[in-house]
């Protein structure tokens, strides 16, 4: 891992009203509260992170397509653009950076068209059902693979 990682994390939409959104299945915790959560972690891992939200696909596929030379890899919860988005699914693979797929709710337990995510075959792996802390386990989990991944020589 390169001493100071980089990671982006990106929220899909509707995630801005966490707090305040279906508090029986996602929780109570703002996002602005788990970022600055995530901030914290990153430090004491030695790495750092950069902390966005969108609710439009189009500036999600930007910003993973603009990190590429900025960001060493991601942690993205698509939200519901899991289940449709071809497009995020594309954007990841076209960057090559590693990403790690969050989600508060436990998506394999809940409606049908939940179970099916278009961004999973484009990532490292997936934290689901944990509710705030898949963010900081996906964050503890895509710093850990950039630390197996790093270049030795
Ligand atoms: C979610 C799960 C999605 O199915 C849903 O559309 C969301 C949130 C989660 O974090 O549990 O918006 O990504």
């Amino acid at each position: 891992m390169p001493d100071d990682s980089k990671i982006l994390c990106i929220s899909g939409p509707n995630l801005q009203l966490l707090g305040k959104r279906e508090p029986a299945i996602y929780g109570s915790e703002t996002l602005a509260s788990i970022h600055r959560r995530m901030v914290d972690r990153a430090g004491q891992l030695g790495a750092r992170i950069e902390a966005r939200q969108s609710n439009h696909e189009g500036e999600i596929v930007t910003w993973i397509c603009d990190a590429l030379g900025e960001f060493d890899g991601l942690v993205l919860n698509p939200g519901a653009y899991s289940h449709t988005s071809y497009a995020i699914h594309d954007a990841i693979k076209a960057v090559g950076l590693p990403c790690v797929e969050v989600h508060l709710s436990h998506i394999d337990g809940r409606e049908k068209f939940r179970r099916q995510s278009h961004v999973a075959p484009a990532c490292v792996g997936r934290v689901s059902g944990f509710g705030a802390e898949s963010y900081m386990l996906g964050l503890d989990g895509i710093v850990g693979y950039l630390r197996a991944h790093e270049p030795r020589g």
